[in-house]
């Protein structure tokens, strides 16, 4: 019994090292985060499950993924995607870039939240690099009033310059429950999306640096 025990707890320290390490492997731990979350996220896209720091493509990452984290029962949550790296990774002047937020998830019925800034998927430029995309859920202190614009995914500005960390601190969210990434980096899916907005890619990332 003694050694299930113990064998149990080295599984589980494992898997907190697990994300620790690579959240400070991609180094988003300290670009956004002075801690790392203690568990991964689940998030799948089209039935693909995430390992933190996979390549995914923007085609694979057009429409909204499936997720699932340890919740409390009764507890709020909120839910944030961001880019690290607009317009590039070297030169993220732009840094971070609001890719999703939803406040007063109950749970992790992330479609009963209240949406913020609606999704949108990964739409690095052209040799750009590839761009990490940081899933990061927080656990309210209760139901909140959030003041926060609501973003539609038919547009681009306002989501610039944003910051994770200080978005927690305004609301009291504390640290990041639980966490995940992908990098992509351009493909042939980039140009649609931009079409659909209606703006060439150039002109957003002068105004936006749009990711
Ligand atoms: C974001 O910050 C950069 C400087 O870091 C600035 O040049 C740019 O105007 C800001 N963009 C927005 C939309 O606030």
């Amino acid at each position: 019994m003694r050694q299930i025990t113990v064998i149990l707890v080295y599984i589980v320290g494992m898997a907190f090292a697990d994300v620790k390490s690579a959240f400070e492997a991609t180094e988003i731990v300290p670009d956004a985060l002075d801690n790392a979350p203690l568990k991964k996220m689940e998030v799948k896209y089209g039935g693909r499950a995430m390992n933190i720091g996979d390549d995914f493509t923007p085609t694979e990452t057009k429409d909204i993924p499936e997720i699932h984290y340890e919740y409390e029962s009764g507890c709020f949550y909120t839910l944030i995607k961001i880019d690290l790296d607009p317009p590039s990774r070297r030169t993220p002047k732009f840094r971070e870039f609001q890719h999703w937020i939803v406040g007063n998830i109950p749970e992790d019925r992330i479609s009963e939240g209240e949406v913020f800034s609606e999704y949108v998927g990964a739409a690095p430029p052209h040799d750009a690099g590839a761009h990490r995309y940081v899933f990061l859920v927080y656990k309210q202190p209760g139901k909140l009033n959030f003041n926060e614009k609501h973003l539609g995914d038919d547009r681009l500005d306002g989501r610039a310059n944003f910051s994770a960390k200080k978005f927690a601190v305004k609301y009291q969210l504390g640290e990041p429950i639980a966490g995940n990434m992908y990098q992509a980096v351009w493909d042939d899916y980039v140009p649609i999306f931009y079409k659909h907005l209606g703006v060439s890619p150039s002109e957003t990332f002068s105004e936006t640096g749009i990711n």
